[in-house]
């Protein structure tokens, strides 16, 4: 039987690569749904290709983009495609349809920043099981979504590389030590703590293994990323901070591991490419050949290496370690108040290093909720947002 997907964040990274996957897979999927932000171009070609039932954009000009979609579809359909008609849907009222409608089995949840909490919890409440890349989702309400998780008995299965290779180590999850998550250590990672500050946007957006949508990419240079991938292993998978251990490792060919009692440890390796771990989620418990174009060869990758992450040069771990073991909202400003950062300095009216300073300031002058309900959630990161967005604008 085929399975039934739908995808948030369809023209992004994630999501293109995703449908790459799933196009390589041949018949093994059935899209019900495709969904962007602006990017209504590249969607209406997925959905020329895909043939989904639904496809929901984020643009402005709601009327502008369904003449659009109308016109496209009369004109450009071939005979063999007239039958196909999908319904297009906008904003997050459309995302909300896509993750209530119960004809999907997976929804792979790949857009960025905040926008994927909402659908992810309404996916959840519907028993429709998670395959997940927006980290955010974790940071900013980790303790809600794995409690309705289980109380709806719905998979989230990982999507990050490093979550995904946990995921694929982890047997017995009680005789379990310590998890030992990876980073690249991303462009500046043997650059001066100078050169760093003065770093340019195109700089920082030069990551020398992976190639993603820019926020997480200037996430992975500033080392944030690393840091809101340790809150996410936290609620994942259930560990303490403290048993949460970073290691840089410049080739990303080991995703992460874990170390059992007993002191053995087991390490999922593979290529640096995100096909393969988006391939698992979707997949999951199955494997198939799909998207694998060549055999891992240890004598061709020939060395690996290992270094403890630099805490002065990368001050964000740091920081996420602790926001993570305050809990509450501390995650949700921290999240909030990076990402506002991390846009001002895309926007060229702060220096890459302002980031961490800008978060640090936003995150100790934070009055934390503890338990809050998900109303509460998005009030603090509404009001943080604003916040930093004052703060950068008067600096
Ligand atoms: N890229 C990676 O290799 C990677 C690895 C691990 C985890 N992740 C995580 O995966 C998530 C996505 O990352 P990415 O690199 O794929 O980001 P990206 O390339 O920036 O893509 C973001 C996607 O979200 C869509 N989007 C934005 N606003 C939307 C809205 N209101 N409604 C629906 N869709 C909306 C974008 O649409 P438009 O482009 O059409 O505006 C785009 O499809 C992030 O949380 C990231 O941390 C990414």
């Amino acid at each position: 039987m085929k399975r039934r997907i739908s995808i948030i964040g369809s023209t992004g990274s994630i999501g293109t690569q995703a449908l790459e996957v799933i196009e390589k897979l041949g018949d093994k999927f059935e899209i019900i749904a495709l969904a962007g932000g602006h990017n209504v171009e590249l969607l209406k070609k997925q959905a020329e290709k895909f043939k989904p039932k639904y496809i929901c954009h984020n643009s402005n000009c709601h009327s502008e983009v369904e003449n659009n979609m109308g016109s496209f579809a009369s004109l450009k359909m071939t005979k063999a495609e007239e039958s196909h008609k999908y319904q297009i849907l906008h904003g997050p009222e459309g995302l909300e349809q896509i993750c209530s409608n119960k004809e999907n089995d997976i929804i792979l949840v790949a857009c960025s920043g905040k926008i994927g909490l909402k659908p992810t919890l309404t996916a959840i409440k519907n028993g429709i099981d998670i395959a997940l890349a927006n980290k955010e989702t974790l940071v900013m309400a980790g303790d809600i979504v794995m409690a309705e998780a289980k109380k709806y008995g719905v998979n989230i299965v990982p999507v990050d590389s490093e979550h995904c290779a946990i995921h694929q180590c982890i047997k017995d999850i009680s005789k379990v030590d310590k998890l030992i998550i990876t980073a690249s250590g991303g462009p500046f990672l043997h650059k001066s703590i100078e050169e760093m500050k003065n770093a340019t946007v195109e700089q920082a957006l030069a990551h020398p293994r992976w190639n993603m949508g820019k926020k997480i990419t200037v996430d992975s240079a500033t080392l944030m990323n690393k840091g809101l991938e340790i809150i996410e292993a936290h609620h994942l998978f259930g560990f303490d901070y403290d048993d949460i251990e970073v290691v840089v490792h410049p080739q990303s060919i080991v995703h992460s591991a874990i170390e059992y009692k007993d002191g053995s440890v087991i390490a999922q390796l593979g290529l640096p490419s995100m096909h393969i771990p988006i391939q698992y989620a979707i997949t999951y418990p199955e494997r198939y050949e799909g998207i694998k174009s060549k055999s891992f060869s240890f004598a061709e990758i020939a060395r690996l290496d290992f270094e403890k992450p630099d805490y002065e040069k990368f001050p964000t771990v740091k920081l996420a370690y602790e926001m993570g073991k305050l809990g509450g909202t501390a995650t949700v400003c921290l999240n909030a108040a990076n990402e506002e950062a991390v846009f001002a300095f895309l926007d060229g009216k702060i220096k890459l290093y302002n980031i961490y300073e800008i978060t640090k300031k936003m995150c100790d002058e934070h009055n934390i909720i503890k338990n809050p309900t998900i109303d509460e959630i998005f009030g603090v990161d509404k009001e943080i947002r604003i916040k930093t967005k004052e703060f950068i604008t008067n600096l």
